[in-house]
């Protein structure tokens, strides 16, 4: 089995509404490690309308990079074999770039591929702006969870579009295994069997009900799917964003 990679996860403690607190942080790794992740960038929220001035946003910084330390070192005594990274997954707004030029944001690993969410009602207009205002500054948008979106879920082809122009897609992993019936299992279906989807992340929360788990979603994916395109989303694509790849 390949190693798994999440790119989408929100393991660090005390920063968003992901882990509570570091004991949830460190059993949130240990769930990751044997589910066989192998490589996590932790993606806290950047919402540029929950801070009231640029001091919250150092603020908020400051208990980014100290969760992210305290990660790193329980990983390193622990789970040699696991790597850690960070980014953001930052919900678009018009001022972003100007966000990720200033360092208040991240990109993922520092490289030119940004985690971007939308408001569940956006339009497919803004999605259309947004992907192209982010690839004109050279940066590579990877829509998180396209099937939370209505424009998209009503709109498949539009995620074909979104692809052609240049941006990646990401899936929620539980979300392949929870929609069973209804317009979003119909949404996913699509998009997997039309191979559409880059990457399948876990957008973890919690140790209880959004894990970070990858594989069950895998085998799923595997079986329906295909072999080869579930190593392709749930390993080499996300392995190669991290490295800063173009070409995969
Ligand atoms: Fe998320």
């Amino acid at each position: 089995m390949f190693d798994l990679v999440d790119i989408h996860c929100h393991a660090l403690s005390n920063v968003d509404d992901g882990a509570a607190d570091e004991e949830t942080m460190k059993s949130m790794l240990d769930t990751a490690y044997n589910d066989g992740i192998r490589v996590i960038c932790f993606t806290p929220h950047f919402k540029i309308y929950e801070f009231r001035d640029s001091e919250d946003i150092k603020n908020y910084n400051i208990l980014i990079n100290k969760s992210y330390e305290l990660a790193c070192s329980y990983v390193n005594e622990k789970y040699a074999d696991m790597t850690l990274f960070l980014g953001n997954e930052i919900m678009y707004h018009d001022e972003m770039l100007d966000s990720l030029k200033s360092t208040a944001c991240r990109s993922l690993n520092n490289g030119s591929y940004i985690l971007v969410e939308f408001q569940p009602t956006v339009t497919s207009f803004d999605i259309e702006n947004a992907v192209i205002r982010i690839l004109r500054k050279g940066y590579i948008p990877i829509i998180a969870h396209i099937e939370r979106y209505s424009a998209l879920i009503k709109k498949p082809e539009l995620v074909y579009e979104l692809r052609n122009m240049g941006a990646l897609t990401q899936v929620n992993a539980t979300g392949i295994l929870k929609f069973k019936f209804g317009k979003i299992a119909r949404f996913l279906k699509t998009v997997l069997k039309k191979k559409q989807v880059d990457i399948v992340a876990s957008d973890a929360h919690d140790n209880s009900i959004f894990t970070p788990k990858l594989s069950k979603s895998m085998l799923f994916v595997a079986k329906h799917y295909g072999e080869k395109y579930a190593e392709k989303i749930f390993c080499k694509v996300p392995k190669a964003v991290l490295n800063n790849e173009k070409n995969f």
